[in-house]
């Protein structure tokens, strides 16, 4: 049985951070995200049986056309760490072709889409294999799988809210891969705008996964595990009620707690860069002044995510490019909005 198959797979931002883990990918607090429409990674698949069996993984890698084989240790070892869920792989040779719909250097973390589309593309070969499984577990374990190359590519299969770790008031949350929120969610979150404005792309001196080691023994560990706990208890009544203002002020303070963890680490870092913070305060002053519902988040880098309701697009548009684009490497910023999930092609 020889193939080939394809998924497109968005990006996610979180609202409530993942930051620290435990052996495999537990997170040390549950998470929420929005799932992105536009950036996205678009994964090939190619597979062809081996002639004869072997004890090794053998695939070659490529970005938009061009072999990576600075890519090969990290599948190499998200190979390791799936085997024992998906036998197969060491019967197969593959090819993995993948593309991304924002530029590579762009700050943009691809592991969470990269990661979800190569384990939807693996559990779409599984399903060859036994065609009885269902649909929600399919997807149940694509976020599984996927969880095991990157945390927060257990959020990246579903939309529009995904819930990644153990919440005692989330039904049906789990460590070990990520759901659909299962509440009531008013409609102003189903249409929310993220403009990305891209601050810095270079490569950032920290790694996320160096950043989650970092909280093993870091001196605020256990309180901010306890405050994204807390804050995952009290996004619920906003998400339901459309609560704006209290939006604005869970997003707004998980991206500075996730900031401020990085800063107290040992060794410490700042991912933020001097325009990072002037974007902040421009935020703040014209959310003050207009009355916009416009807030920011970060994740482990210098790029903003700028979150605003579709009714305040033109009045928040209009603010970005005359005063923020400014700030941006290039003047480069990525306009996107809450999507629905992965797609197969
Ligand atoms: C700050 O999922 O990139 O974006 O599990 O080591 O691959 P690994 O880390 P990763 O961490 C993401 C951290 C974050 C917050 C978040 O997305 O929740």
């Amino acid at each position: 049985m020889k193939g080939k198959v394809t998924w497109q797979s968005p990006s996610n931002i979180a609202l409530v951070k993942y930051w620290g883990k435990t052996d495999p990918q537990i997170p040390k607090n549950a998470s929420i995200s929005f799932t992105l429409a536009n950036c996205h990674t678009t994964t090939t698949l190619n597979y062809i049986p081996k002639k004869e069996a072997s004890d090794s993984f053998d695939f070659k890698v490529f970005l938009e056309g061009k072999e990576k084989q600075e890519f090969a240790p990290k599948i190499e070892e998200y190979f390791k760490r799936i085997e024992l869920y998906l036998p197969f792989i060491k019967h197969f040779i593959f090819e993995i072709h993948t593309n991304n719909s924002f530029p590579h250097s762009s700050g943009i973390a691809s592991s969470a889409s990269g990661m979800s589309a190569l384990s939807l593309c693996l559990m779409s070969i599984q399903k060859i294999i036994n065609s009885n499984i269902s649909k929600s577990d399919f997807f149940e374990k694509a976020s599984f799988l996927a969880r095991l190359g990157s945390g927060s590519a257990a959020r990246s299969i579903e939309g529009p809210l995904v819930v990644w770790g153990e919440h005692p008031s989330i039904f049906g949350s789990s460590n070990l891969y990520g759901i659909k929120y299962p509440g009531l969610v008013h409609e102003v979150f189903t249409t929310f705008n993220d403009t990305i404005l891209l601050v810095d792309k270079g490569v950032k001196q920290v790694s996320s996964t160096l950043g989650h080691k970092l909280m093993l023994g870091h001196p605020f560990a256990q309180a901010r595990f306890d405050q994204a706990q807390d804050n995952m208890s009290r996004i619920i009544p906003i998400l339901e009620k459309g609560d704006l203002d209290a939006f604005i002020d869970l997003v707004e303070k998980e991206a500075l707690s996730l900031h401020a963890m990085m800063m107290t680490s040992d060794p410490y870092f700042v991912l933020m860069k001097p325009n990072t913070l002037k974007i902040i305060e421009k935020i703040w002053a014209f959310r003050k002044t207009s009355g916009c519902h416009i807030c920011f988040t970060l994740d482990a880098g210098a790029n903003v995510h700028v979150l605003f309701p579709n009714k305040d697009k033109e009045l928040a548009s209009k603010f970005i490019e005359e005063e923020l684009v400014g700030f941006c490497e290039k003047n480069q910023y990525i306009r996107d909005n809450v999507g629905a999930g992965a797609i197969i092609i």
